[in-house]
């Protein structure tokens, strides 16, 4: 088992390793859980972990009830927050006891806002179940559900108490999952690690898979808790994002989010070359660990539609598109483009 500081100002553990999820009581009450513990889980993940995580946590004393959600992104909306919520109440949760969220991004986000909000705030800890979670979303504290108007747009900061993250789970995400989770490992990698990148530049299989997650919550790690409120360092982490999400904008959100960061870190890497950018040629080597990772790097659109999506992100602020581009594969940098611009930077990175 490896284990990460995230030193953020109520800092915490992340545990990762094979074998933990039955560990997950005993681990909860060594950071000095105790009480009720509410785990929500959605239906494609219940039925294989939950079981072993509510015989763990009453074997290390906790009164364990469960709340069930329909998976998938289209459900971690106000609908789903509010039934929740009033699970909390009807099992009469206190602010002593704990959220556990037994899932993926969709499941942590969830239920970290209503860990957030319920009596302002009560326990919560998270149990990753894909590579996305284990690697990105599970570590910093962002939390949020979406509102019709787009994703993410109501949420809070809300660190968690525990991170648990059992490899084993892993086996059984489909490989589309899994893949997408890719696209932000290589992402840590191209930010701020050359090994990492090299590690896991071969595709699945080819790498210690404990150690590769270890590290990129490390990355994560040490960015966020030096920007926990994400003004400053912490945009380096949208490498591949910006126009990822123009992606899945212009997709009516049907490519999914890892495919379309992986179309965005290519589009950037080639458009920061091209337009004297970047110190390196980084886009041939960030396009073979992307399809060796089974990840797509052209794009289905043009650059009219691309821009169309991009100047419509409901977080944009001002006439500039801030856009993360690599140096040099290890270190990246914040570019402002101005929107007058930014079809051409487009149309060098589609090429
Ligand atoms: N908070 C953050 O900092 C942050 C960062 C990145 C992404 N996110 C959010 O994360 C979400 C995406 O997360 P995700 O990709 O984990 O999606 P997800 O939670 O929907 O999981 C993907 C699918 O895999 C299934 N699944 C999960 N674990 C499984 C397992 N072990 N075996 C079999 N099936 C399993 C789920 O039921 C779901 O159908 C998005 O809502 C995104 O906004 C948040
Ligand atoms: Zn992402």
């Amino acid at each position: 088992m490896r284990v990460i500081d995230v030193r953020v100002r109520e800092g915490y553990q992340v545990l990762v390793g094979s074998g933990l999820l039955p560990q997950l009581g005993g681990e909860m009450a060594r950071v000095g859980r105790r009480g009720s513990a509410m785990l929500v889980s959605d239906d494609n993940v219940a039925p294989l972990y939950l079981k072993t995580a509510k015989e763990s946590l009453e074997k290390a004393g906790f009164r364990v009830c469960s709340f069930v959600f329909p998976h998938g992104e289209e459900n971690k909306n106000l609908q789903t927050y509010a039934s929740l919520l009033n699970a909390l109440a009807e099992e009469k949760l206190t602010k002593s006891d704990t959220v556990v969220a037994l899932g993926g991004g969709v499941t942590g986000d969830l239920s970290g806002f209503a860990a957030a909000t319920y009596l302002r705030g009560l326990g919560f800890v998270q149990v990753p179940t894909t590579l996305l979670a284990a690697s990105d979303s599970s570590v910093g504290g962002k939390t949020a559900v979406d509102l019709p108007a787009g994703k993410n747009l109501a949420g809070a900061f809300y660190q968690p108490d525990l991170v648990l993250m059992d490899v084993d789970t892993l086996r059984t995400l489909p490989e589309e999952e899994y893949a997408c989770g890719m696209a932000e490992v290589v992402k840590h990698g191209v930010l701020g690690d050359r090994r990492l990148f090299d590690q896991v530049k071969q595709g699945p299989g080819r790498f210690d898979e404990e150690a590769v997650i270890a590290r990129n919550v490390q990355i994560k790690a040490e960015i966020v808790a030096e920007d926990e409120f994400d003004e400053g360092k912490r945009q380096l982490l949208n490498l591949g994002h910006t126009i990822g999400h123009a992606v899945e904008k212009a997709s009516g959100l049907t490519v999914p989010h890892g495919q379309a960061v992986a179309i965005g870190m290519a589009v950037a890497a080639r458009a920061a070359w091209r337009m004297g950018l970047s110190e390196e040629n980084c886009a041939p080597e960030i396009e073979q660990a992307l399809v060796n990772n089974h990840l797509p790097i052209r794009c289905p659109y043009g650059p009219e539609e691309l821009l169309k999506a991009a100047l419509s992100d409901k977080k944009r602020r001002g006439d500039t598109i801030h856009l993360i581009l690599p140096r040099r594969i290890g270190e990246c940098y914040r570019h402002g483009v101005d929107v007058s611009e930014i079809g051409a930077f487009l149309e060098a990175g589609l090429r």
